[in-house]
C-alpha cells in the first residue's frame, strides 16, 4: 500500500477532468481498506469514477477501491448466486454473466462505472434497475472498520437512489455485491421501444440473453457518447416527476411531450426533452458542452473544467425552471 503525493485525477474520472489528488493509494483488498481505516478516517473515495463531476483539487487521502473478484456463492438448476467485488468494472462483469448464460443484467450493458458503485445510484436502463437482481451489499463502516452487510430490502432502493445516497452515504465503502441471475428460463424484458426495434431490424423473434445485450450496446453507442473518447458522466439530470395537471397544461402547449406514468397523479418526464426543446442540444462551449445526440448527457471535449460544466448545468436548470416551471435534479455527484 503506497501512498502517492500530487496525481491528476483525469484519468480516475469518466468527466475526464483534471483536478490534482494531494494524496491517493490504491486498496486492492478489504483488509487493506480496514488497516488503512484505522489511521485515517477522513478520506475521499474514488471507485470507477462515473458519476462524479470534479470541480476542485482534492486534499484528501484519495482512495482508490481496487478490489477485484467474482465468487459463485452456490448455484442451484434455476439460479446462481454471485458476489462480486467492488473494483470490477461493471461491463466487464456483465459480458463475463453473458458468456456464462446467466440472466439478468443484459439490459444494462455498456454502464460505465464498477460494480460497487452500482447499488448507490440504483443503475437503470431500459425498463431494469439493478435492485432487481441484487440481493445483498456488503461495506465496510468508515468509523470502526467492521464489515456490515445490507439486505436489498436495508438498501431502500429507488429511481437512481438508494440509502447510499442518504443516511448512509459518506459512512460506509461498499466492497462487494451480490446479484442472483438465473440459468434458465432468463426473464427477459424486451418491452423498451428502442430494443424491440433493434431486435426487429436484427429479424431475432426469440432473443437470447446475449441478443439483448447487443442490442442495447448497438442502442447506446448510437446515443451516448464513449467516455473513452468524449468525457462524460451518463445522464447528468434525473428526468423529473411532475403532477398530473402540470403536466397536461405542458401538453396543450407541446402535444408531443414524451412522458411515462408514475402513479394517478405523478407523470415522468424526460430531462433530455425538455433540455432540447430549450435550445441546448449539441451546443459547444469551448471545451465542453450538451451532446448532440441525448441532451441529458454533458460533454468535456478535452480540457474543460469541473466548474465551467457545472455552471452550464445551472444555467440549464434556470432554463428549465423559467420555461416549464420544472425543476431538474443533478443526478452527478459534484465534489
Ligand atoms: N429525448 C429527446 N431529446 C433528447 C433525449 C431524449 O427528446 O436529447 C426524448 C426521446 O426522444 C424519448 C425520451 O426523451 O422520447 C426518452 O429518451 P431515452 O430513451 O434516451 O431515455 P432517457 O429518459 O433520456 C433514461 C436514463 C438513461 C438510460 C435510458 C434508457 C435517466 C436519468 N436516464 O434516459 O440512463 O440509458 O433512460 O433506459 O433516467 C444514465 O443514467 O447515465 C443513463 C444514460
Amino acid at each position: 500500500m503506497i501512498i502517492q503525493q500530487n496525481i491528476s485525477l483525469k484519468s480516475y474520472n469518466t468527466f475526464g477532468i483534471h483536478v490534482n489528488a494531494k494524496r491517493f493509494v490504491s486498496i486492492t483488498s478489504v483488509y487493506q481498506l480496514q488497516q488503512l481505516l484505522k489511521e485515517e478516517k477522513d478520506i475521499f473515495l474514488l471507485s470507477g469514477g462515473s458519476n462524479m463531476l470534479l470541480t476542485k483539487d482534492i486534499d484528501k487521502l484519495v482512495v482508490h477501491l481496487n478490489i477485484k473478484g467474482i465468487s459463485i456463492d452456490r448455484e442451484d438448476q434455476n439460479n446462481v448466486y454471485l458476489t462480486v467485488n467492488a473494483g470490477e468494472n461493471w461491463h466487464e462483469f456483465l459480458l463475463w454473466t453473458i458468456s456464462q448464460n446467466y440472466g439478468g443484467l443484459e439490459n444494462l450493458s455498456l454502464i460505465p462505472g464498477n460494480v460497487g458503485t452500482c447499488p448507490i445510484q440504483n443503475i437503470g436502463a431500459y425498463g431494469v434497475e439493478v435492485k432487481d437482481r441484487i440481493t445483498k451489499v456488503e461495506a465496510i463502516e468508515i468509523e470502526t472498520g467492521k464489515l456490515i452487510s445490507f439486505s436489498n430490502s436495508e438498501c431502500e432502493f429507488g429511481y437512481r437512489n438508494s440509502i447510499f445516497k442518504n443516511y448512509a452515504k459518506g459512512k460506509y465503502v461498499i466492497t462487494s455485491v451480490s446479484f442472483l441471475l438465473t440459468k434458465v428460463n432468463h426473464k427477459l424484458n424486451t418491452s423498451y421501444g428502442a430494443i424491440e426495434t433493434e431486435l426487429e431490424n436484427r429479424n431475432i423473434k426469440n432473443p437470447t440473453i446475449k441478443d439483448i445485450s447487443d442490442a442495447v450496446i448497438t442502442i447506446r453507442q448510437s446515443k451516448l457518447p464513449d467516455p473513452k473518447e468524449i468525457g462524460n458522466s451518463g445522464s447528468f439530470f434525473k428526468n423529473p416527476v411532475i403532477s398530473k395537471n402540470q403536466f397536461k397544461a405542458l401538453q396543450k402547449e407541446y402535444p408531443n411531450i414524451p412522458s411515462y406514468i408514475i402513479s394517478e397523479n405523478e407523470i415522468k418526464v424526460p430531462a433530455g426533452w425538455l433540455i432540447e426543446q430549450s435550445g441546448f442540444k449539441g451546443k459547444r462551449y469551448g471545451d465542453y458542452g450538451v451532446h448532440e445526440k441525448q441532451a441529458l448527457v454533458l460533454v468535456n471535449y478535452g480540457n474543460a473544467s469541473g466548474k465551467e460544466i457545472h455552471q452550464l448545468a445551472q444555467n440549464i436548470q434556470q432554463t428549465i425552471k423559467k420555461k416549464f416551471d420544472i425543476n431538474l435534479e443533478i443526478e452527478v455527484n459534484i465534489i
